[in-house]
């Protein structure tokens, strides 16, 4: 039997704030099974593209970028939030659905022309995803592409990504 990824992924009503449904991907990491296949089917469809470097976004992206990147033998680049890293930095800033932001990202590590693909565990309004890849082309790469696990459909993520190739594993209205 297929491992029903959304099975895994808890539902956390009034999180952070009364009226959000928070999918919290805590339980989806418990299960060594369910983690496996996910990473498993995030490589399969990040084989599609032609891609010369992941780019984890902080920090939930983190958690997946990490395996998929041994597993395809590709370098890995982090967006992170501002202040975090040492070296020189470029940086973006853009608006959360709970907030403001700024992504940062070693200046070194995009090269030029680079196809980067980006990664992160959920898209909502898809503010976070679209900041990382304005990071990356700032930096002089090419995004390849969006890959997540969890997308949320009706925040608009999709539509405000539409330059872009997005896959995600699950969806949740
Ligand atoms: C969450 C999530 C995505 C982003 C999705 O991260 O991991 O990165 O928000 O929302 P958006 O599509 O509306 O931008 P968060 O900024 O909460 O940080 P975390 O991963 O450190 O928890
Ligand atoms: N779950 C996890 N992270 C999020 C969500 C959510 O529902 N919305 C925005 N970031």
């Amino acid at each position: 039997m297929p491992i029903d990824l959304a099975q895994h992924i808890r539902n956390i009503p009034d999180f952070p704030i009364p009226g959000v449904q928070f999918k919290d991907i805590t339980s989806l990491l418990l299960s060594p099974d369910a983690f496996n296949e996910t990473i498993a089917r995030m490589v399969d469809l990040a084989a599609e593209a032609r891609v010369d470097r992941l780019a984890a976004v902080d920090s939930r992206g983190f958690i997946f970028a990490a395996p998929m990147a041994t597993r395809m033998g590709l370098p890995l680049v982090l967006l992170r939030k501002a202040g975090k890293l040492p070296g020189a930095t470029l940086s973006y800033d853009y608006n959360l659905e709970y907030g403001q932001a700024s992504l940062e990202v070693h200046a070194d590590d995009v090269p030029s022309g680079a196809r980067v693909l980006i990664i992160d565990d959920l898209v909502a309004t898809g503010g976070s995803l679209k900041a990382a890849a304005a990071l990356i082309e700032k930096a002089g790469g090419e995004t390849a592409g969006i890959g997540v696990v969890i997308e949320l459909i009706g925040l608009g993520g999709r539509e405000a990504l539409a330059d872009y190739d997005l896959f995600s594993l699950v969806t949740f209205e």
